[in-house]
């Protein structure tokens, strides 16, 4: 709403000062609606616009300087296909798409995994699921309104759409488009979410929130988790926990890594896998980010505590063995897949859950699927921490799921309960020499440079645990490296090698059904510790 201006006294000082709007209330289904042929991909999908608020608090409404901003979104209906009423709403599931911006996709999977869950007390008529669209360049004319023949950038990009410069919204960057305006980081926009759904005042009945998703979309939910603010900052009661499946990395806090960082020494601490140059992260496109700077300017620690503060689920997909990091060496100084970056990152830090029924437990939940965000959502797990978990309010917890250890050899596993158990291998045979198998370790690869083991003892379809130790013991080696046909020898590692999770070497040997490592990961066998 137009506001009139003050008498300001100078007309110089009128041609400096914009004029001023009310500020902008977040809301569902007010957002200025805009030109689009997106589809929705399931009968209770609906398109809405959301208004967003600018978070640098303007309220600018020039026509060359407007801060109205509308996000587009798919917002569930209830079974008989109309809206849900504020007051039937009792948990929101806001899902996060993978790095297509596939928004129409993620809502109608997350719909169809709430109706799967055949659960006549949680359904589509008490949960309200929303798939926010995070679009890019790519979605011009399709996804928000594109003038080719604009001679200004105001001109080419028209309308109040949040647009966002490639995946940079993965990583919490500001907008793009509108270009007069780019104040909007991503975590803005899931902050305003949250506290829209989070008002007693409008959804009378809500009792949890849920933030979810997967791949790309985890990737940005991890960081979320990270730099987020809190629900005492956002000033929300309701609890909200994070769902993070299968992302491709996880931010870090500390420079430190568990590969080498020699192919990437320059930017593998930056923001997103770790939290350098957080202000200069999309600036070339969404100007400088400064969604809570305040937090990383105290540096790692208290980002580590902010994280530990939140409620998060992680939920890994076991036989995803993927990777997409978008030619970006810093992910590999952390793993070579999604999966070994995880347990990595487990490994560093451990999930806590000190309090099941307050905000700061964590959990780790494994799915025995592939980068399969359908099946993620659609498992006894992700029924669990997206839909049931504390469901009325009550602070009801299901199970972990995952357990007892999926894998030999990982330490830590994070289930507090073992803490400390001793390590042990189901490979419990000693091989010749007095080789017993050590586990999986790295080998030249996109971090490292140094071979692991140099001496090739055997190549060729024997190639088996048994037949590898026995040809390096005859050769006086005391450790064996396996990696499918290949049997390597020496007497110590290269220096830049490090055991990774034992699921890391997957392969069969040609031999027999014994385990021979894989590409750029050796299975070891040794007398000595390694
Ligand atoms: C669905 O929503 C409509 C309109 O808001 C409402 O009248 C109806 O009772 C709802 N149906 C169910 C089953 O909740
Ligand atoms: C679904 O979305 C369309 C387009 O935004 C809108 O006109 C319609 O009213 C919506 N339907 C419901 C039931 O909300």
């Amino acid at each position: 709403m137009r506001v009139t201006l003050p008498f300001l006294g100078s007309l110089a000082l009128l041609h400096r000062v914009s004029a001023q709007c009310q500020e902008v209330i977040p809301a569902q289904y007010a957002g200025t609606p805009f030109t689009n042929s997106l589809k929705t991909n399931h009968a209770l999908s609906n398109i809405t616009f959301f208004k967003i608020r600018d978070p640098s608090g303007q309220h600018i409404c020039t026509s060359d300087a407007s801060s109205d901003f509308s996000l587009l979104n798919y917002i569930s209906l209830n079974s008989t296909g109309k809206r849900l009423q504020n007051n039937e709403i009792k948990r929101l599931v806001i899902v996060v798409s993978g790095a297509q911006a596939d928004a129409w996709a993620y809502h109608k999977d997350m719909i169809n995994a709430l109706q799967a869950m055949k659960d006549s007390s949680i359904t589509t008529d008490n949960v309200a699921i929303l798939a926010p669209y995070f679009p890019n360049d790519n979605h011009a004319g399709t996804g928000f309104p594109y003038n080719s023949a604009g001679t200004t950038p105001n001109a080419k990009y028209p309308s109040p759409a949040l647009v966002w410069y490639g995946s940079d919204w993965g990583g919490g960057a500001n907008n793009q488009y509108p270009p007069r305006l780019k104040t909007v980081s991503a975590y803005d926009v899931l902050d305003q979410l949250i506290q829209y759904y989070a008002n007693t005042a409008i959804f009378p009945n809500i009792k949890q929130i849920v933030v979810s998703g997967h791949s790309m979309g985890a990737q940005m939910l991890h960081r979320y988790a990270a730099v987020g603010k809190t629900r005492a900052q956002l000033g929300v009661t309701v609890p909200v926990s994070i769902y993070i499946g299968n992302p491709s990395s996880e931010t870090r806090f500390t420079s430190d890594r568990p590969l080498s960082t020699g192919k990437c020494s320059s930017t593998f601490n930056d923001w997103r896998e770790g939290l350098d140059k957080y202000s200069a992260y999309g600036a070339a496109h969404g100007g400088e980010l400064t969604y809570n700077a305040e937090l990383i300017a105290q540096g790692g620690d208290a980002v580590l505590a902010n994280y530990r503060g939140k409620t998060v689920a992680h939920g890994r997909g076991i036989l995803d063995r993927g990777d997409y990091s978008e030619g970006l060496c810093a992910p590999y100084t952390t793993g070579k897949d999604r999966h070994e970056r995880f347990f990595k990152f487990l490994e560093k830090w451990p999930p806590l859950c000190p309090d099941p029924a307050a905000d700061g437990c964590h959990t780790v939940d494994f799915v025995s699927t592939t980068h399969n965000n359908k099946e993620m959502f659609t498992s006894p797990a992700g029924w669990a921490r997206l839909f049931r978990d504390n469901f009325n309010g009550d602070n009801s917890k299901a199970y972990d799921f995952g357990y007892p250890r999926h894998s030999e050899v990982d330490d830590p596993y994070p289930d507090p309960a073992q803490a400390g158990a001793p390590l042990t291998s189901t490979d419990t045979n000693t091989y010749a020499g007095g080789k017993t198998h050590r586990g999986c370790f790295t080998d030249v690869d996109n971090a490292q440079s140094v071979a692991t083991l140099t001496v090739v003892g055997y190549s060729g379809n024997l190639n088996t645990r048994t037949y590898c130790a026995n040809t390096c013991t005859q050769k006086g080696y005391t450790i064996a490296g396996l990696r499918d046909s290949t049997c390597y020898c020496g007497n110590s590692l290269g220096s830049q090698t490090v055991r990774v999770v034992t699921s890391s070497c997957y392969n069969k040997c040609p031999g027999d059904s014994s385990l021979c490592g894989t590409t750029n990961r050796l299975s070891i066998l040794s007398s000595v510790d390694v």
